[in-house]
């Protein structure tokens, strides 16, 4: 059985180092630290272990207002590659969802969204197609979008109408930016 252990100052580290494999020239150490430093509820990550094996990683967070987006999205998501193709990432993915579902009881959540590039993240869309309810290009002109293969999937939370992020700007540009600077930072600490 899938164990979920969330991130705290012990395994900041192996969560970081895992993340690193899955998705290897991008490092959440900020967003890592961020949640840790916040305060917000909301913005949390977890270590999936499969008897004493880390397996997966996943992910809540929201950059945003939530009571202006009513959104809160999936953060760094995936499994180790030894471990695919056996239904872990659909566990992770249904975990996260009800994660997402209680966070409802104290914040105006109505939508689940990720982001996802159908380039560097093909395999995914296989998974999203069958958990997530409907996605959308994210094209907007000032930011980021993977040369134009950035997509965002959201699942409803509730029976309700489908309302789409609608290219609001998502801020990638900064995020990557981030990641490249903070991958150098971490391999330092690690030292
Ligand atoms: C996407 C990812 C999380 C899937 O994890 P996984 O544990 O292998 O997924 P599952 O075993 O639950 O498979 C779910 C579905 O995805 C599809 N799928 C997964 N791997 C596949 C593959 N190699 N080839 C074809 N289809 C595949 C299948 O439709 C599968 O459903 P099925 O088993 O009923 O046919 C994993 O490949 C991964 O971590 N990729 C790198 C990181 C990433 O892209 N994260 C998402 C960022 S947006």
């Amino acid at each position: 059985m899938l164990k979920y252990i969330s991130m705290n100052e012990d395994n900041i580290f192996d969560i970081v180092k895992t993340q690193m494999e899955i998705f290897q020239s991008e490092c959440g150490y900020f967003q890592y630290n961020y949640a840790l430093k916040c305060g917000k509820d909301y913005w949390k990550y977890w270590l999936v272990y499969d008897d004493n094996n880390i397996v997966a990683i996943t992910g809540l967070y929201s950059d945003f207002e939530i009571t202006e987006t009513n959104s809160i999205w999936l953060g760094w998501f995936g499994v180790r590659p030894k471990y695919r193709k056996q239904k872990i990432g659909t566990k992770v993915l249904k975990f996260t969802i009800d994660e997402a579902y209680k966070l409802t009881e104290k914040y105006p959540i109505k939508y689940f969204r990720l982001y996802t590039s159908i380039d560097e993240n093909a395999t995914a869309q296989l998974l999203y197609k069958k958990v997530m309810d409907f996605c959308e290009e994210y094209n907007n002109p000032n930011d980021f979008n993977y040369n134009n293969t950035c997509r965002i999937w959201t699942k409803l939370l509730f029976n309700d109408k489908k309302v789409k992020w609608n290219n609001k700007y998502l801020g990638l540009k900064e995020i990557s930016e981030q990641e490249k600077k903070y991958e150098k930072k971490f391999l330092e600490l690690e030292k």
